[in-house]
């Protein structure tokens, strides 16, 4: 008889953003001639910027040419593009990142996930919470954590995110081995500065741990005090991993081309002590179960990583922080809390009058048409908060904020 995965019946039934999208599927089932304004996963709705379309083009060109054609690519992607994502990202701010320490990958969801599978089974694992789902299911899957109980996995040292710290996660008292943190943060909106890194980075250090950094909205950041990389951070990499993705940066979402970097310098341990080096544990992993990133696509990052190509995505960026503007006024014309949104695209509002973030997301739907993103999906302390995304069209953003303006409860 064949068996499930018991840990799988440990998971809800659907990932947040797929119930998110069952919900509003069933919604304009029933209310066809409703205008839906999705504003709930952080999809990017601006075309492909004319560089990358450019490069796009010509690798297909080259696919077309029996000289330049590609069959299977390097498992850890192509020297073009991670020489320059080494120089473009991390040199030129002064961070000694060599193409060996990049791996292309498809997606940041995928990678973050995936890495959770080359830890020993015992790992301790702490997580924030609000936090990206991923990164927590992913665990679950691989049968690191115990059964689900009062809204928390047993087995896993939740970091809360409150109010009361500023959404910024404090120590762990306890140790832990494998901490994932995302900043600019996924879903609050909050960044962190060179100082908290580097007090995680400490701890790392006096606990022989390691530290997954998500920066997939890195390109967001404004404030020029603000780190963009962890290993912006002394000593980050021997301790660190950090997972970018153009996702966001320049709207491959459908597109999917994401980069993880390993310095060489960081290593984890087997039973007897002994130190393997991660980037290489990484790469057998790759190359097991991962034929890596279409040429094309590949050449049509690499537009992203050149004067041109960044200063046109820069113009998407400041397109979606403007929404995100206008998100915010339309939350202070309203007298409700809420963070993010300088520096991010997300806004984390706490709900009004303390009604649920579920019940929240049933009214905003209901009366305004307008799908945001319950903060409960993202854990316990997300209860009587909400995320709205501000990748949009900003005259559909407009209107969404015109609506939930009109809306009695607030
Ligand atoms: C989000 O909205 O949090 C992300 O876009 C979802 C994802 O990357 O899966």
């Amino acid at each position: 008889m064949i068996k499930i995965n018991e840990n799988y019946q440990k998971l809800s039934a659907n990932y947040l953003f797929a119930e998110i999208a069952n919900r509003v599927t069933d919604y304009q089932k029933n209310n066809p001639d409703q205008k839906i304004i999705k504003l709930g996963i952080g999809d990017v709705t601006e075309p492909l910027v004319p560089s990358v379309i450019e490069a796009l083009h010509k690798g297909v060109d080259d696919m077309g040419n029996r000289e330049s054609f590609y069959g299977y690519g390097p498992y850890e992607g192509y020297e073009f593009l991670r020489s320059s994502i080494a120089d473009f990202d991390f040199k030129k701010r002064g961070i000694n990142i060599n193409p060996e320490e990049v791996f292309i990958s498809s997606g940041a969801k995928e990678d973050t996930a995936n890495f959770s599978e080359v830890f020993s089974q015992d790992t301790k694992i702490a997580i924030t919470d609000p936090v990206y789902p991923v990164y927590i299911d992913s665990n679950v899957m691989f049968g690191r954590t115990g059964s689900y109980q009062n809204n928390h996995y047993q087995n896993v040292l939740y970091l809360d995110c409150t109010a009361d710290n500023q959404f910024k996660p404090d120590l762990p008292k306890e140790k832990v081995d494998l901490i994932y943190l995302c900043f600019p943060n996924n879903p609050t909106g909050q960044v962190a500065t060179k100082k908290d890194l580097q007090m995680w980075v400490n701890y790392a250090h006096q606990n022989k741990a390691l530290i997954l950094f998500d920066a997939a909205y890195e390109a967001f950041i404004q404030d020029e005090e603000l780190p963009h990389s962890i290993f912006e951070i002394d000593g980050a990499d021997e301790v660190a991993v950090e997972f970018r993705s153009l996702s966001k940066t320049a709207g491959f979402t459908g597109t999917r081309l994401s980069y993880t970097i390993i310095p060489d310098k960081v290593h984890i341990y087997d039973q007897e002590g002994h130190s393997h080096q991660l980037n290489k544990i990484w790469l057998r992993r790759q190359s097991t179960k991962f034929n890596g990133v279409p040429y094309i696509i590949q050449k049509g990052a690499a537009a992203v990583f050149t004067d041109k190509g960044r200063s046109e995505i820069n113009q998407q960026i400041q397109y979606y922080l403007d929404n995100a503007k206008i998100i915010q006024e339309g939350f202070r014309s309203l007298d409700i809390e809420f963070t993010g949104g300088d520096n991010s695209p997300y806004i984390w509002l706490k709900t009004p009058n303390s009604i649920s973030s579920w019940d929240f997301f049933d009214l905003l739907i209901n009366q305004c048409q307008v799908v945001g993103t319950p903060g409960a999906g993202f854990g316990r302390c997300g209860e009587g908060y909400f995320r709205l995304s501000a990748f949009g069209n900003k005259n559909n953003i407009r209107e969404a904020m015109e609506r939930i303006k009109k809306l009695k409860i607030c």
